[in-house]
């Protein structure tokens, strides 16, 4: 077929990249998002998120004119889709985004046009935004039949946050097609970028292989996070625990922390858990002890703490985690808004060396504050270690020395 336009819907963490990667590529890229401010700036060269070497790309493909940002879908040989999927109260997924960014890009379908949905999606999510487009356009189909038609897939994300620009290239990566010709045209269009192996199989497949991987994650962390507690309960070093069985040559069990955070490990194994109740135990179980480690860190803390009814506590990392600026999901958060209620005549120092402004959940809070580390050392009474960053392990001699009184959810000061 070749492919020489894409239309990126979506321009975040993941769209953004996905777009100028294409652009560096050669591919006519036409970035789309309903953000005016996240297309105003992408039209400057600027990227609206901290992701290292992004800048450089979008810089240059916006100065060679690959790449342009419109809040409005344009015609292209290609469709991508990378917003967001939240879940709603319930843990329900949120198809929303999906939903309205289907019907936008629509209308601007060509017979013969390819359609990838990227946005992690619960099973079905796939056909489902192709029955969204065919609402709009009855003229075309997406099942394989004659005639006018697109080509609809799912090919999910799995870069790391901080090192999108190379796992964009190096990662493997799963395109699953809701025809074979789909997955087929989809595959050509990620080798334009993608070194890693381009693995095919059908739609709802590739969109549980996503979920799979996050909840492998989560089932696992939240082992650690369970194995933290009953140390902890029977007086015994976790740090030292986990190493010790870690050298058993087929056991690696993973580090704990102060709970799950991000919008993907902390989110997708609900959509399996939406999807398969019954079936789903472990999975569900998971969630819920890695949901639950923020409200025992915080118990951690009063006890730390003891009657002191006006204490200034330091959180060391607001992100969810080490040596990234994103906030989301992040059980820090938790803590922060919990203690700084509970304290409310004490003061809650937060140090987070990526961030320049705390969020507004928590600049209204009156007694937190963006500090530096040596601020907040200097004035604390006890310390939380929330967040493991490079930042703190450099200084690690320096916290273990002034913190008289600490927790620490990351084994920063503590492991030996
Ligand atoms: N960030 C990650 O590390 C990561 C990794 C793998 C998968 N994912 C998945 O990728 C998807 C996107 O995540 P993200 O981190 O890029 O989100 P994000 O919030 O950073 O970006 C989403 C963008 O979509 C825009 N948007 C929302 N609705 C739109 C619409 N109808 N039309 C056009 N633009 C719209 C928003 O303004 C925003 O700029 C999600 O499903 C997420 O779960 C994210």
């Amino acid at each position: 077929m070749g492919i020489s336009s894409v239309v990126v819907v979506g321009l975040g963490y993941i769209g953004l990249p996905t777009a100028a990667i294409l652009a560096s590529n050669g591919i006519d890229v036409i970035g789309v998002d309903v953000d005016p401010r996240t297309v105003d700036a992408v039209n400057r060269g600027v990227v609206p998120f901290v992701e290292p070497d992004l800048s450089t790309y979008v810089a240059a493909a916006i100065e060679r004119g690959t790449l342009r940002a419109t809040t409005e879908p344009e015609p292209a040989d290609a469709f991508i889709v990378a917003v967001p999927t939240p879940f709603k109260g319930n843990h329900e997924p949120d198809l929303s985004y999906i939903e309205s960014a289907a019907r936008a890009l629509a209308p601007h379908l060509r017979d013969d046009a390819l359609v990838i949905l990227e946005s992690t999606s619960p099973p079905g999510a796939t056909e489902q935004m192709a029955r969204w487009i065919t609402e709009v356009r009855p003229d075309l189909g997406y099942d394989g039949r004659t005639g006018p038609r697109i080509h609809v897939a799912h090919c999910p994300e799995r870069v790391l946050p901080g090192r999108v620009m190379h796992e964009l290239v190096t990662n493997d990566r799963i395109v699953g097609g809701l025809t074979h010709e789909a997955a087929l045209r989809a595959q050509e269009l990620y080798a334009v970028f993608c070194e890693g192996q381009i693995l095919l199989t059908n739609a709802v497949t590739a969109e549980m292989a996503k979920l799979v991987e996050n909840s492998y994650r989560d089932v696992n962390i939240a082992f650690a996070n369970e194995l933290s507690i009953i140390a902890k309960n029977l007086g015994i070093d976790i740090w030292e625990l986990i190493s010790l069985a870690n050298h058993h040559p087929r056991v690696n069990i993973l580090q704990p922390g102060p709970g799950v955070g991000g919008h993907c490990i902390a989110v997708d194994p609900w959509f399996i858990v939406d999807a398969e109740p019954e079936a789903s135990r472990l999975i569900r179980t998971a969630r819920e002890v890695n949901d639950a480690k923020p409200g025992w860190v915080i118990d951690q803390v009063h006890e730390m703490l003891q009657d002191s009814e006006a204490p200034t506590v330091a959180l060391l990392g607001i992100a969810f985690k080490p040596d990234i600026d994103d906030l989301r999901e992040s059980p820090a958060l938790r803590i922060a808004k919990t203690l700084s209620g509970e304290y409310a005549s004490g003061r809650i120092l937060a140090v987070e060396p990526h961030i320049d402004a705390l969020p507004t959940e928590l600049s209204d809070s009156h007694n937190i504050e963006l500090v530096s580390l040596d601020t907040a050392l200097a004035a604390s009474d006890a310390t939380v270690v929330l967040v493991d960053h490079t930042a703190f392990r450099i200084e690690a001699d320096q916290i273990r020395e002034n913190s008289a009184k600490f927790v620490d959810t990351r084994g920063l000061v503590s492991k030996r």
